[in-house]
């Protein structure tokens, strides 16, 4: 083994409005750091969590990071093997930008890379969404997927694990606002209905359609008429004090689309151009700001390389 590795394993944008479980892309930052090092003793400890403000589980089987790597450990038959994990939060969870993947993608990737790369790491996948399913219940891999490979992946079939990397436009930019409020992505999923009228599948599936068709295309103004999401963010919006303001801010100073990212609190918006993105941001914060809501804002491009050893 060698005597240390350290991951960086990047934020994530899951749903991308129209995709609700099935689509998401990764941003440049922020991101968690995962080190792993040899330990002391047989076996998989979490030896140091930073940034979290005390909140995360060290038990390996209850900490998202902890089962990723336990199970990837498990499945290579190398469960004795020792190993301290630390976790360094660098973003906020809770906040809709796939904190929880992240650690999870970071702890397999360290672990891999430590015991020698014995998977490729598109074949870490499933033990990531393994670990981010102890987070909120549901096994999804929209945010772990693309926070892991990079890029805007689809996830065409949950169980299979089976993904496509879809091409997104050069130039094309996201802007995060995060509302410091808190947003439990299980309680998020629990207000939804189970299910929906045929005039909201036609549309939704028509903009989903749409959404791809416009990225691969790098046509801007399809991306933008389908960047809509007709089954989700109404039912969630009531859980973001200003939303409806918010959104409407954002399209104001010209944004391709905006929603909700993931379960929230987290509000993402596409961008064409820069300029209009600032003019946005300033514009959003302020309405969460006149509502004492404390927010911040960051603007990134696509990240194309995912989780990375440093
Ligand atoms: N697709 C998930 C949701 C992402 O919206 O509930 C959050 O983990």
């Amino acid at each position: 083994m060698s005597a240390g590795v350290k991951a960086f394993a990047p934020a994530s944008v899951a749903n991308v409005a129209c995709g609700f479980d099935v689509l998401g892309f990764a941003l440049e930052r922020p991101g968690d750091e995962i080190i792993a090092k040899p330990g002391d003793t047989p076996g998989l400890k979490i030896t140091k969590i930073t940034g979290d403000g005390g909140l995360l589980p060290k038990e390996v089987a209850k900490n998202t990071a902890g089962v990723a790597a336990q199970s990837l450990l498990d499945s290579l038959g190398r469960a004795s093997e020792p190993i301290s994990l630390e976790i360094h939060k660098k973003m906020p969870f809770s906040s809709g930008l796939g904190s929880s993947a992240a650690s999870a993608c970071g702890a397999v990737v360290a672990v891999n890379k430590l015991l020698g790369n014995p998977l490729e790491k598109k074949d870490l996948l499933p033990f990531a969404v393994l670990g981010e399913q102890i987070a909120d219940g549901a096994y999804h891999a929209d945010n772990v997927a693309p926070s892991l490979l990079g890029g805007m992946v689809l996830i065409q079939d949950t169980q299979k694990l089976s993904w496509c990397r879809i091409h997104t436009p050069k130039g094309l930019l996201a802007l995060v606002i995060y509302p410091q409020i808190k947003i439990l992505t299980r309680e998020a999923r629990e207000i939804i209905s189970p299910t929906i009228t045929l005039a909201q599948h036609i549309k939704q599936s028509s903009n989903l359609a749409g959404l791809i068709l416009g990225l691969v295309n790098s046509d801007f103004g399809l991306i933008g008429e389908s960047l809509e999401d007709v089954v989700i963010e109404p039912q969630r919006a009531k859980l973001i004090p200003g939303f409806a303001e918010v959104k409407a801010a954002a399209l104001d100073a010209g944004a391709l689309g905006c929603s909700i990212s993931g379960a929230g609190p987290s509000i993402f918006a596409l961008f064409d151009n820069s300029l209009k993105a600032e003019i946005a941001q300033e514009k959003m914060l302020n309405i969460f700001s006149a509502r004492g809501v404390s927010a911040e804002g960051f603007l990134s491009a696509m990240n194309h390389q995912g989780t990375y050893i440093c």
